[in-house]
């Protein structure tokens, strides 16, 4: 199933590249590297990174990864992000930074980190309410124009910023939470991208993992939180766990039903729910690679979505999808 985005046409499944740097559990580089290239084998074409994973980090190995595309660089779609500062004191205090210098320098340091001469999709990963969403989309538009970047895109941010960036420059993704248990944008980011001509990125589509069925109760209170972000997450708290993998079991349920994995059954949910929405699972890990990729094998009729849509509606789900800190830097 191609999708076009970036002026190029790519798998509606990409790959997202967060977790090989931090946030779920330990690094394995080797690992990582190896992954990068067994999904271009496999057919991915759709690369998502941020300048904040690792600090750096994740951009490097996306980047030694570009250095190996040669000729096939072309072919694939690099997307990057700025605007969040790490704090050296505070792993999880992020410090958003939309002026006009910053994303400019900002840009600078994603190219030499990436190896590459233009950056596909680079997005606004946070906004910061204190600076109009004009400065930094004339920064991005003057990017463009410079050839540093290809399009713009904006992550976690309300319609009415979408609504005034687009009036700057056409804004090509939209990149936020969306899965079966993060719904927020369904009723209104969703319908403002469609009507924008803006592809919608859905990220943590397996719910940080917790879809999968993959994770237990006991994953989590064994996890240390300076290495799995999932242990601050309210959702993954003692009684809310136990609660929402009821649900996970009836995913569960119904995949083997439908003769497919949990992953494929909540992918393949999401890539219904708007033609142009891209789905960006995350893994360090080959093994995952052909169960994520599979999605798009899997076509689900309009009854299952209903039971899906219904099995997860807001009502049923324990929990925020972020501390109430971070909650308070989306959406702006
Ligand atoms: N714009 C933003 O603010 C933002 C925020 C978060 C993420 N993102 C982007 O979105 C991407 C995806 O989100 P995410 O990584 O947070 O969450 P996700 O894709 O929902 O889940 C990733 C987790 O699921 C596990 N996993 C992946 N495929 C699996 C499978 N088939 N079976 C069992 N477990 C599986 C991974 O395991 P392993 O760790 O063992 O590989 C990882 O721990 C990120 O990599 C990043 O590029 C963007």
């Amino acid at each position: 199933m191609g999708r076009s985005i970036a002026n190029k046409t790519v798998a509606a499944v990409g790959l997202g590249c967060m977790g090989m740097s931090e946030f779920y559990g330990d690094r394995n580089d080797p690992e990582s590297l190896k992954t990068l290239h067994a999904a271009l084998d496999m057919g991915y074409n759709h690369f998502d990174t941020a300048d904040m994973y690792g600090a750096g980090h994740n951009e490097e190995l996306v980047g030694q990864f570009a250095k190996e595309l040669g000729s096939k660089r072309d072919d694939v779609v690099i997307a990057s992000k700025f605007g969040i500062r790490r704090d050296p004191n505070d792993k999880y205090n992020l410090i958003i930074d939309n002026t006009k210098a910053y994303v400019k320098a900002a840009c600078e340091a994603s190219l030499k980190r990436l190896n590459v001469e233009t950056i596909d999709i680079y997005y606004m990963h946070r906004r910061n309410a204190n600076t109009p969403i004009e400065e930094p989309m004339e920064a991005l538009a003057e990017l463009v124009k410079e050839g540093k970047i290809k399009s713009i895109g904006l992550s976690e941010v309300s319609i009415e910023t979408l609504e005034r960036a687009s009036k700057v420059h056409h804004v090509e993704a939209l990149q936020s939470e969306y899965s079966l248990w993060s719904r927020d944008v369904e009723q209104t980011i969703l319908p403002a991208c469609k009507a924008l001509g803006t592809n919608f990125v859905a990220y943590s589509p397996l719910g940080r993992g917790f879809l999968t069925g993959g994770i237990t109760k006991a994953d989590i209170q064994q996890a240390d939180v300076n290495k799995d972000f999932r242990a601050k997450l309210p959702r993954f708290q003692e009684e809310n766990i136990v609660k929402n993998l009821e649900l996970v079991a009836k995913v569960q349920e119904l995949s083997k039903e439908l003769n497919c994995t949990p992953a494929q059954l909540s992918l393949a949910w999401l890539l219904k729910q708007y033609d142009n929405l891209h789905v960006i699972p995350g893994t360090k890990r080959v093994k995952y690679l052909g169960d994520n990729f599979g999605a798009l094998q899997v076509d689900l009729s309009p009854k299952i979505i209903t039971t899906l849509s219904s099995i997860f509606s807001s009502d049923n789900i324990y929990g925020a999808r972020y501390p109430q800190a971070i909650l308070d830097g989306t959406n702006l």
